[in-house]
């Protein structure tokens, strides 16, 4: 575990977040995402925050351990929790897990459906059902529609406790984009055609954070959000200009200087011995690619102290190099807090396009040797 790099991840800002998503969707419930450890960012003190400070009562995960995990941490709070993809829900161990630790997962396939109805503890379970409208991952595909309605009503059942789908375009412009008019569209039938067999739905959602920075999904009773709430938008940057979304990253990812060093033109740095192209100043700094701080990190920009850095040569497992013009030598000082990212948007949506990753994979990819420190900004 690192002591000085770490994630500081500040709760007062989730609360902001979901203040401004509620300006827009203020009828709508939240199903907080939460899978991959709060996408990086330390599952049970967001969840815990979230359910005590902000009223928030559903959340999804992909598996169902990340679905234990809560209710192991969280005995005592009242929330429902989703597993989304690795459901598992034929395994006996799972079986049991849904069971006796109030975990509910999402059918997105036939197999799943035909159990859960047909298994008698599951009676009284509720059924939550994802269809794939033209992401083509998960998802019980809409031409079995009538196939479904005929199951559920042999089952006894009469309802749906929560109709869903996602986006595979969310990140584009959904009113333009065919397949995302697709989308919608076949949402919309199914929603329809449910009803119309006298299959009630409760509960409807499809709006991920492209979506909901487009203001889709405006007709469900809950929105899905991951990444917005944790700061970063989502949609590409044509779309950002018309983005209403102010929000501003949760965390803030440090670590330390622990060597400065000058440097001539034509000097070598590091592993692979990469030459130094100007004279200039080293600082080598406590993160690499054993933390998520990965080799796609060489040559991004990183500023410190007012001046531009470029990560040079090769991004070992516990360290990195920092390249800076002379002139920076004076303000690099050896333990000194270097800052990675911090709460400001722009930035870091540039980290990830400079990096050529996504924004969620910048989160996730921080390993367990970084410690995520839970704090209420002031
Ligand atoms: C089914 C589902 N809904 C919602 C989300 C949240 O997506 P985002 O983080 O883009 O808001 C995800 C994440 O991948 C998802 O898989």
């Amino acid at each position: 575990m690192r002591f000085r790099s770490r994630l500081v991840v500040d709760l007062a800002q989730l609360g902001t977040n979901v203040s401004l998503l509620k300006e827009q969707y203020d009828h709508h419930q939240i199903l907080f995402m939460v899978k991959a450890d709060a996408y990086g960012h330390g599952m049970v003190s967001i969840v815990r925050y979230a359910v005590c400070e902000l009223a928030i009562k559903e959340f999804g995960c992909a598996t169902i351990g990340e679905a234990l995990t809560l209710r192991t941490e969280l005995p005592d709070l009242e929330f429902d929790i989703y597993v989304f993809s690795d459901v598992q829900i034929e395994l006996q161990v799972c079986t049991e897990l849904y069971l006796h630790r109030r975990i509910i997962p999402v059918i997105s396939n036939r197999q799943d459906l035909e159990f859960l109805l047909e298994h008698n503890d599951f009676r009284h379970f509720p059924l939550i059902l994802k269809f794939n409208t033209g992401m083509n991952r998960l998802g019980i595909n809409d031409d079995q529609v009538s196939d479904v309605i005929r199951m559920i009503k042999k089952s006894g059942r009469s309802s749906i406790y929560h109709l869903m789908t996602h986006f595979a375009t969310a990140d584009e412009d959904l009113a333009q984009h065919t397949l995302g008019i697709k989308q919608q569209n076949v949402f919309e039938n199914l929603v329809r055609e449910f009803q119309t067999q006298g299959i009630q739905i409760e509960r409807t959602s499809r709006a991920n954070s492209g979506a909901l920075e487009q203001l889709a999904g405006f007709q469900d009773s809950h929105i899905r959000p991951g990444l917005l709430l944790y700061g970063p938008h989502s949609v590409k940057p044509d779309l950002r200009e018309k983005s209403w979304w102010r929000g501003q990253l949760l965390s803030q990812l440090e670590t330390y200087i622990i060597n400065v060093f000058k440097v001539k033109k034509g000097d070598t740095i590091g592993y692979g011995a990469t030459h130094v192209q100007n004279d200039g100043v080293i600082a080598v700094i406590a993160l690499g690619y054993g933390d998520g701080f990965s080799t796609r990190y060489q040559g991004v920009t990183l500023k410190h102290a007012g001046h531009n850095g470029v990560v040079m040569g090769r991004v070992n497992m516990d360290m990195a190099q920092v390249f800076f013009p002379l002139q920076a030598f004076e303000d690099l000082k050896v333990g000194e807090k270097f800052v990675i990212w911090n709460h400001e948007v722009e930035p870091f949506m540039n980290l990830a396009q400079q990096s050529q990753t996504l924004t969620y994979e910048l989160f996730c990819q921080l390993s367990s040797r970084v410690p995520r420190i839970h704090q209420l900004r002031t």
